[in-house]
Parts: structure tokens; C-alpha cells; sequence
């Protein structure tokens, strides 16, 4: 048994193909959990877990699963349980940023209902509908388990271009504390994890980039500089393993009376 006792312990991560989901999958795999990668991705969400399970020799699944489809989630959670017979943790991690301004005078950039309904569907809704499907069946079971949901540091502080987003993530920490009221008396811990700045992920793409730089009135080479020029105290952006670290403690039973609450992990950084 690791100091961490994740070992044999089943944990889903969505959005596990790639970024952020793929460290905690690393992760969780290297402690010795059952592992499963659920992105909507497949071909990206496949490489991931051969590669996981070739480097950990870990017990590793793929399932497709769109986070914010009920029908898809439920199917999800059949499979983990066919497969592994229970489920012990759940990272709600999946999610997407596309930046908009809530008013474009030049008419470019602005936000629509679809971009809204789509971010709330999948960064909202999707983290209520595998935390439902997670949370009843670890109830079933009688064994309790842990719900980790990936909130971001813009949550509380709002970002520029990116409110749609940020709303979600401002949701994230409500639902956090809720559910943890709701849950603890099952045996459940309800843990958020907000990073701040971090290295480049797929959210980071060249039309994200592009489209934010657009809402901030600067050009992308200006937006890359910033965040070398942001005030972090710790001098530098932080890595997917160190998001990866926090996840998989707070997992752990090492955090079995972190319950409620959101852990910040921005290298001290506390205005967005
Ligand atoms: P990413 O874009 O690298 O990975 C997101 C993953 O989610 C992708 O594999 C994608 O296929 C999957 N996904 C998207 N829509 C899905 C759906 N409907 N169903 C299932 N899977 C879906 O993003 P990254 O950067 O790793 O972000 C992960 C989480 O961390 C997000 O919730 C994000 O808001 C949060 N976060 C990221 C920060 C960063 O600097 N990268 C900072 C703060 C929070």
C-alpha cells in the first residue's frame, strides 16, 4: 500500500483524454488505481489510455461519454461498473472556454445563446449529471466515495471575455458546497480544485487564443506576454502534474476531512 491508499480504488476522470484530465489520469494510474479515461474524444481518449496503461502497467478503460448528454453519462457509469464493479472516485473535469464579449461594438466577437448554452451544457449541467450518476450509485454501494469538480480561479474573479466561462466555474463552487452538505452524511467528500495560470493545454487553442486576445483589445503576441508578466508570486505558470498532485490527495482518504471546500492552486496568484 502507497502513503496515498489509491490503490485498487476506481476513478473516472472526464475529460481524461487530454490537458489537465490526462495528468490526474497519469496520476491516479502511478498510485495504483483502476483508471478511467471518459472524454468525448475518442481517438485522442484511446491513445491516452494505452499510453497509461503501458507506462503504469495500470488496469486502464476508455469510455466514450458526452458530459452533457444524461443517456451518455448513465451509459458511462454502466460501463465503469461492468467493468470494475464500483466506483470510488469521479473528477469532473471536462470542459471548454470559447471567449466572447457580452457586448461587441464591432459586432465580431459577441457573445450568443448558443456559445452561453453550450458552455452552461457542458461546464455546468455535465458536472450535475455524473455527479448525480456517480453520487447514486457510491450511495448504493454503502461504501461512500469522493467527487473532485475542476472549478478555475475565474470563478471568483471574473475574467475579460471569458463570463460565460467564468459563470460556470462561479457555479462550480456552489455546487461544491452543496453537494457536500447533501453527501456527507453518505459517506461522499465534495472537493473543488481551482488552478490559475497554467502551462498551455488543448483549451489553449490558436482560435481561443485568437478570439480572447480580440475581446482584451490586444494582439495574441500581447496576450502570451501578459501571462509571463501576470503577478504569480511563485514567478511562473504552474504544470498539469501539480494540479495532478492536489487531485489525487484530495482523493485520498490523507484529505478524509477536506469536504466543502475549493482548493486554489494558482502559485499564490489571487487577482485575475
Ligand atoms: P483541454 O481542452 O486540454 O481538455 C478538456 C477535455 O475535455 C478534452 O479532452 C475534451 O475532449 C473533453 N471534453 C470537452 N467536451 C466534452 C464533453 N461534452 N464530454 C466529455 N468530454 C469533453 O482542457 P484543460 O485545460 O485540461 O481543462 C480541463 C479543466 O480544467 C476544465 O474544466 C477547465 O475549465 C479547467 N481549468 C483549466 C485551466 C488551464 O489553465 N488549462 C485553468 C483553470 C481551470
Amino acid at each position: 500500500m502507497t502513503w496515498l491508499g489509491l490503490d485498487g480504488k476506481t476513478v473516472v476522470v472526464t475529460g481524461g483524454a487530454l490537458g489537465i484530465g490526462r495528468a490526474c489520469c497519469e496520476a491516479f494510474a502511478e498510485a495504483g488505481a483502476k483508471v478511467v479515461v471518459a472524454d468525448i474524444n475518442e481517438e485522442e481518449g484511446r491513445k491516452t489510455a494505452d499510453a497509461i496503461k503501458r507506462k503504469f502497467r495500470a488496469q486502464v478503460l476508455f469510455v466514450k461519454v458526452d458530459v452533457s448528454n444524461r443517456a451518455s453519462v448513465e451509459a458511462m457509469i454502466r460501463s465503469i461498473l461492468d467493468a470494475f464493479n464500483r466506483l470510488d472516485v469521479l473528477v469532473n473535469n471536462a470542459g471548454i472556454l470559447i471567449p466572447r464579449l457580452l457586448v461587441d461594438p464591432a459586432g465580431k466577437e459577441e457573445l450568443t445563446e448558443a456559445i452561453w448554452d453550450k458552455t452552461v451544457a457542458i461546464n455546468q449541467k455535465g458536472y450535475y449529471l455524473c455527479a448525480q450518476a456517480a453520487a447514486r450509485e457510491m450511495i448504493a454501494s454503502g461504501k461512500g466515495g469522493v467527487i473532485i469538480n475542476m472549478s478555475s480561479e475565474s470563478g471568483l474573479e471574473g475574467s475579460e471575455g471569458q463570463s460565460a466561462y467564468a459563470a460556470t466555474k462561479g457555479a462550480i463552487y456552489a455546487m461544491t458546497r452543496s453537494w457536500a452538505k447533501e453527501l456527507g452524511k453518505h459517506g461522499i467528500r465534495v472537493v473543488g480544485v481551482a488552478p490559475g495560470i497554467l502551462e498551455g493545454t488543448a483549451l489553449r487553442t490558436a482560435e481561443y487564443e485568437r478570439a480572447l486576445a480580440y475581446t482584451r483589445g490586444i494582439t495574441v503576441e500581447q496576450l502570451r506576454a501578459a501571462y509571463e508578466k501576470v503577478s504569480i508570486p511563485l514567478g511562473r505558470t504552474g504544470r498539469l502534474s501539480e494540479v495532478a498532485s492536489v487531485v489525487c490527495f484530495l482523493a485520498s482518504d490523507r484529505a478524509g476531512y477536506v469536504h466543502g471546500t475549493t482548493v486554489n492552486v494558482s502559485g499564490g496568484k489571487s487577482r485575475g
